[in-house]
């Protein structure tokens, strides 16, 4: 069964030509069809066009304003803007290249981390998911004297949900002076106090962590970003030749994450109800049999258990106006598959407890049958 979206995403969109349910994708806080965000965008298709065709285009006014909502953000001077999250490992991997001599990597890590890593072409080695105890073996057995590690990672796993022990993994690179490159694609915008993401989440501050974020998840918007120090960014912007060579995103969607990022500075009413919707179906799925941990990510994994089929389960859920994503070959699905749950700040309290009927009905029904 193939899925059409033929609405605006949503917490309830057009799928199949039916109104559902809708708890995929990862338009974490709604935003993707916020009138705010919509109508700056449009604005901007209006005055300015589609795209500024590089040159002297890419030193926008556009540019401008979204670098300065950005910066109040996430407290910062500067930031680079390139033309999707996918990029955003290969610029820290580039441009970071004169600092270190050798890449490890989570095993699971995202496509973009693994293909960013290959662009710097330094020797790569995968240590064990989440594992930093292996990542620290790991450098003690590959790295020479005085060499230095750069440690890639997820900073929230995009279909397990789980966090990188980002501590651990700092702790474990540490005693080798390395650094350690976090992609944030799902955590930003969501967690930490001030949605900065997951070095925020772990109240690290540590000026050899960098993190890659992207506005297409929870920001509601279109491209990849980085932020820090002006040393930091022109340091990147010097030595990453996918930041030179790509266009930027079209105009309009950087208005449109302008617009996301002012809504949501010092307002934090929407990652609040995420949380609160997300420790709601957490519990409601619990309570149907899944270990699941008490985090705010809002991807909540439901793993493969025995006497379930979850193609027939997504399948079943869909029948009954509710759609799930059912995970075979992301990176970080769990062996088996998974039905992946994404919870939006959108969704209504009584669409949480649906999904959670429906499911249990589900489950029910292939108990029964099986
Ligand atoms: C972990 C991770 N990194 C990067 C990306 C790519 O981001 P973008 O869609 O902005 O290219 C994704 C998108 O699916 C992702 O899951």
């Amino acid at each position: 069964m193939t899925y059409e979206m033929q609405g605006p995403m949503g917490a309830r969109t057009v799928i199949n030509g039916r109104l559902v349910d809708y708890f995929a994708g990862c338009g974490y806080l709604g935003l993707q069809n916020h009138p705010a965000v919509r109508q700056t965008a449009v604005d901007a298709l209006t005055t300015y066009g589609l795209a500024n065709s590089g040159g002297f285009g890419s030193n926008h006014p556009i540019y401008h304003q979204l670098e300065a909502a950005a910066c109040a953000y996430f407290g910062t001077e500067k930031m680079l803007y390139f033309a999707s999250g996918y990029l955003g490992n290969a610029i820290l991997a580039q441009g970071l290249r004169p600092r270190y001599e050798r890449i490890f990597i989570d095993e699971a890590a995202h496509y973009s981390v693994w293909d960013g890593a290959r662009t710097a072409g330094k020797p790569l080695y995968a240590y064990r998911h989440l594992d930093a105890r292996h990542a620290a073996a790991l450098c003690q057995k590959e790295l020479q004297a005085g060499e230095r590690p750069l440690l890639m990672t997820d900073g929230v796993f995009p279909v397990s949900g789980e966090i990188a022990p980002l501590p651990d993994l700092a702790a474990a690179i540490r005693p080798f002076n390395g650094l350690l490159c976090v992609d944030d694609a799902h955590a930003t915008g969501v967690l930490g106090e001030n949605g900065r993401g997951t070095l925020e989440h772990f109240g690290l501050h540590d000026d050899r962590c960098y993190t890659c974020h992207t506005f297409s998840k929870a920001l509601g918007a279109y491209g990849g970003f980085i932020v820090g120090g002006a040393a930091l960014i022109d340091e990147l912007a010097a030595h990453a030749n996918v930041q030179e060579g790509a266009s930027r995103p079209p105009l309009p969607a950087a208005a449109a994450a302008t617009a996301a990022l002012t809504l949501l500075h010092g307002d934090d009413s929407l990652r609040r109800q995420l949380r609160a919707n997300v420790a709601q179906a957490r519990a409601g799925l619990r309570a149907l049999g899944w270990a699941l941990p008490d985090t705010p990510v809002p991807v909540i994994c439901l793993e493969q258990r025995s006497g379930l089929d979850l193609a027939r389960l997504q399948a079943d859920l869909f029948d009954q106006g509710v759609l799930v994503a059912h995970s075979t070959h992301y990176t970080s699905v769990p062996a088996g598959g998974a039905l992946r749950i994404a919870i939006f700040a959108t969704h209504t309290e009584e669409q949480i407890a649906r999904l959670v009927a429906a499911l249990e009905a589900a489950i029910a029904r292939e108990t029964a049958a099986g």
